[in-house]
């Protein structure tokens, strides 16, 4: 089949790649240059696993295309994925200028019947939106089936994500339409629940916002646990063993970040206000998690009342590991804060300091932990990278000038650290010492 796909950030560009190698012809198309020019260079703009050897197979094997060239895209492809993003404005609600815009270009450049297909994340309604703006400018005589079809792929896994995903979601009008795009989607094994377009859009934000409040929930057990003296890892642990509850995303730690969930929740709450209904929970969810960092800092100013001129390690900057995404990373807010306290920061990140250089050009950037924590008053583990699971501790503690720990992902076993001799502090596992 040919296919257009707009948007080469991390949904356009991995779908793009993804059908490319499942034997259709793409044409991805972004209206960034300096992105096209990169993957015409096979170069890829951001970090994900195996993209790379994907996107330069395809090209080499003339499968799959880059252009800045929307109406080359559109009129050369049956089926259109819009991919662009859809950040939240000040006021909560979606920003759609992006999605307007592309639809409007694919109205311009209609040669032919089309389905366009929008993988974006996007509030319930903005469907009939894509139909409306394309009606508005398209020549009379050419048929367009607007569809949903919500993307769920992790980056840091996106690849894999999308050649066995959990389930496919497909919202159209009519079962015909649908089923043009399951086609698409035959040769893999997943779950496809047909639906209708507005349940479509709400299923996606459901899931994420579902997510985001698993995390604040144990994230608020954690704060509990630390007032009794409990140990929020095997609360965790007990309610993961009931399969109704499942132990995924009960992790207490700093909360969620990234470009997806914090954007996610914010726009299911906006837009059920804007039908009337308050869904509060939700609120509780973004004000849990807004509060993370900032107990983070107050766990670390009880040990260090006075930060001034103190050297702090801190590892991993990217919103999670495997990434170099630093979309509403944790790691901001955290060295945003130390910034104030004139703190000296020795910063590492296996794959995210060229991106976390353009936002903190001062700080130090180190080649690996071991340099990080080099004369460290303290290490804040930030995002938990694998390789961090697996440093010499006692290589660490040598080289450190205060060997103490905040673990800010729960990742170490506490008992292990003390007995290595490192002060270590986490969420939830046992009572917080008391500020002085
Ligand atoms: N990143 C994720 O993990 C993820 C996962 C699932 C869903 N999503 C959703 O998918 C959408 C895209 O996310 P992303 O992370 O890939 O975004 P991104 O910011 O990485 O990429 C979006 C791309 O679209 C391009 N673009 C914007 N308007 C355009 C236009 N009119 N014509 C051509 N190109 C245009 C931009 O230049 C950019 O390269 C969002 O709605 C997001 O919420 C993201």
């Amino acid at each position: 089949m040919n296919i257009c796909v707009i948007g080469t950030g991390y949904v356009g560009l991995v779908t793009g790649a993804v059908f490319a190698e499942l034997g259709n012809d793409v044409i991805c198309v972004d209206s960034a240059a300096e992105k096209i020019d990169l993957l015409n260079k096979n170069k890829i703009p951001f970090f994900e696993p195996g993209l790379e050897e994907m996107v330069v197979r395809n090209r080499n094997e003339e499968r799959l295309s880059f252009t800045t060239d929307i109406a080359r895209g559109v009129r050369a492809s049956e089926i259109i994925f819009i991919c662009v993003n859809t950040p939240t404005l000040d006021n909560g609600e979606t920003d759609l200028a992006y999605i307007k815009s592309a639809a409007r270009d694919i109205a311009l450049a209609l040669n032919g019947d089309k389905t366009i297909v929008n993988k974006s994340t996007v509030p319930v309604g903005t469907g009939d939106l894509v139909l409306e703006t394309i009606n508005e400018h398209k020549n009379e005589g050419f048929n367009v089936d607007v569809v949903s079809n919500p993307e769920f792929l992790r980056e840091g896994s996106a690849i894999r994500d999308a050649l066995s995903p959990d389930r496919i979601i497909i919202g159209a009008s009519t079962k015909k339409v649908a089923f043009r795009l399951m086609e698409l989607y035959a040769t893999l094994e997943a779950p496809i629940l047909i639906t209708n377009l507005y349940t479509a859009e709400i299923i996606k934000y459901a899931s994420n916002a579902f997510l985001a409040t698993k995390i604040s929930f144990i994230n608020s057990i954690a704060n509990l646990c630390e007032q009794t003296g409990a140990d929020v890892e095997d609360v965790a642990r007990g309610m993961g063993y009931d399969k109704r509850i499942g132990r995924d995303f009960l992790n207490a730690g700093l909360g969620f970040g990234g470009s997806c969930f914090p954007k996610d929740v914010k726009s299911l709450l906006s837009t059920s206000a804007g039908f009337g209904y308050r869904f509060d929970i939700l609120k509780h969810v973004m004000e849990t998690n807004n509060g993370r960092a900032a107990h983070f800092l107050e766990l670390i100013k009880t040990r260090f009342p006075d930060l001034n001129g103190k050297t702090v390690a801190v590892l991993g900057l990217s919103f999670k590991p495997d990434t170099d995404d630093m979309r509403e990373a944790k790691s901001i807010e955290i060295i945003k804060a130390l910034l104030e306290e004139s703190v000296i920061i020795q910063a590492y990140d296996p794959v995210a300091m060229q991106r976390a250089r353009e936002m903190f050009p001062d700080i130090r950037y180190c080649r690996n932990a071991y340099e990080a924590c080099d004369g460290a008053d303290a290490m804040l583990l930030v995002t938990e990278w694998r390789e961090f699971r697996l440093l010499n501790m006692e290589k660490i503690k040598n080289s450190m000038k205060h060997p103490i720990i905040f673990d800010g992902r729960n990742i170490y076993d506490p008992e292990r650290k003390k007995r290595l001799g490192f002060e270590y502090y986490c969420f939830g596992r046992g009572k917080w010492p008391k500020s002085s």
